[in-house]
């Protein structure tokens, strides 16, 4: 078995996906699939299907714990679902999204929190929103042996700042300061970089220019990779989702299925069958039904 093999028993060999495959990825242009997942059955069923990278991104914040943006996302909340995922991946590579103060407010403060979500989540690398300005943190991360993905266009968590989830780099200036972002990003170590919401034609100058992979979300077909936010992919997210959003599956048609059924299985009294029940053996049955003394010692 070489090192870039890993064998569970119960569901085989697998191939661990680290930093370096998802270069040789963007060297051999091989699309990168990327996926979000907050717990431990999309874990499993996205590391068992081959997905590349998963990311327990703070989209968790809504799709999941319903708060309306990514904001009041906590460490300790992120946390609980990082360690929940780690326990249902094996082969991809694990990053785990640093909330919105969670690395803000300086590098001391940034250095601990991805130390640990490494220790105690067991990531593998951490991803951080913004560009040039997070370069020094970058490689403060990097030297502390955090890999870190960047992530650049449209970072939710300056919501306020860009006034709205908008479409960022559009205007010469913005796509000049998006290209720069990026280098500064690569240059100071990062491993890759998340593209949101960028206008096709600029993703793929970055990609072009860029060393490592571009993952791109709301960035057109020429990223070297792609992401979801995987309940936009199954479509569990109770909105209309964005235009770059296309909805692979309707687990939401399926579950309210689902529960339809089961609500009339049990207001007709067909849930459960006999065959879903459990039974006495034949003999305690018979003592169960004859024997009065043991009936009348269990009776009120
Ligand atoms: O949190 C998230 O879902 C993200 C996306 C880029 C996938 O960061």
């Amino acid at each position: 078995m070489s090192f870039t093999e890993i064998r569970t028993p119960e569901r085989g060999r697998a191939r661990k996906v680290t930093a370096h495959t998802l270069l040789e990825k963007k060297r051999q242009q091989q699309p990168i699939t990327a996926l979000t997942a907050f717990d431990y059955p999309s874990a499993r069923l996205l590391d068992e299907a081959g997905i590349d990278l998963i990311l327990v991104g703070d989209s968790l914040a809504m799709t999941v714990l319903g708060y309306d943006s990514t904001l009041p996302l906590t460490m300790a909340e992120m946390m609980h679902h990082a360690r929940a995922v780690r326990r249902g991946v094996r082969s991809a590579l694990l990053a785990v999204d640093m909330p919105y103060g969670s690395y803000q407010a300086g590098a001391d403060q940034a250095v601990r929190n991805a130390m640990r979500f490494v220790k105690q989540a067991g990531a593998e690398a951490v991803k951080i929103e913004g560009g040039s300005h997070r370069a020094a943190l970058v490689e403060q991360l990097t030297r502390a042996e955090v890999p870190v993905i960047g992530h650049i266009g449209l970072t939710p968590q300056s919501l306020h700042r860009m006034g709205g989830y908008r479409v960022q780099g559009r205007s010469r200036d913005a796509i000049e300061i998006l290209l720069a972002d990026a280098a500064a990003l690569e240059g100071a170590g990062a491993i890759a970089l998340v593209l949101e919401g960028v206008p096709r034609e600029v993703a793929a100058r970055i990609t072009a220019a860029a060393s490592i992979p571009t993952i791109g979300i709301g960035a057109g077909l020429d990223c070297d990779g792609q992401i979801l936010v995987f309940h936009d992919l199954v479509q569990l997210t109770f909105a209309n989702g964005a235009k770059f959003v296309r909805r692979f599956a309707d687990a939401d048609a399926l579950l309210r299925q689902g529960i339809e059924r089961y609500q009339t299985a049990v207001g007709e009294r067909t849930f459960p069958s006999d065959a879903e029940s459990y039974h006495l053996s034949a003999e305690v049955a018979a003592q169960f039904e004859t024997d009065d003394a043991f009936v009348a010692s269990h009776s009120r």
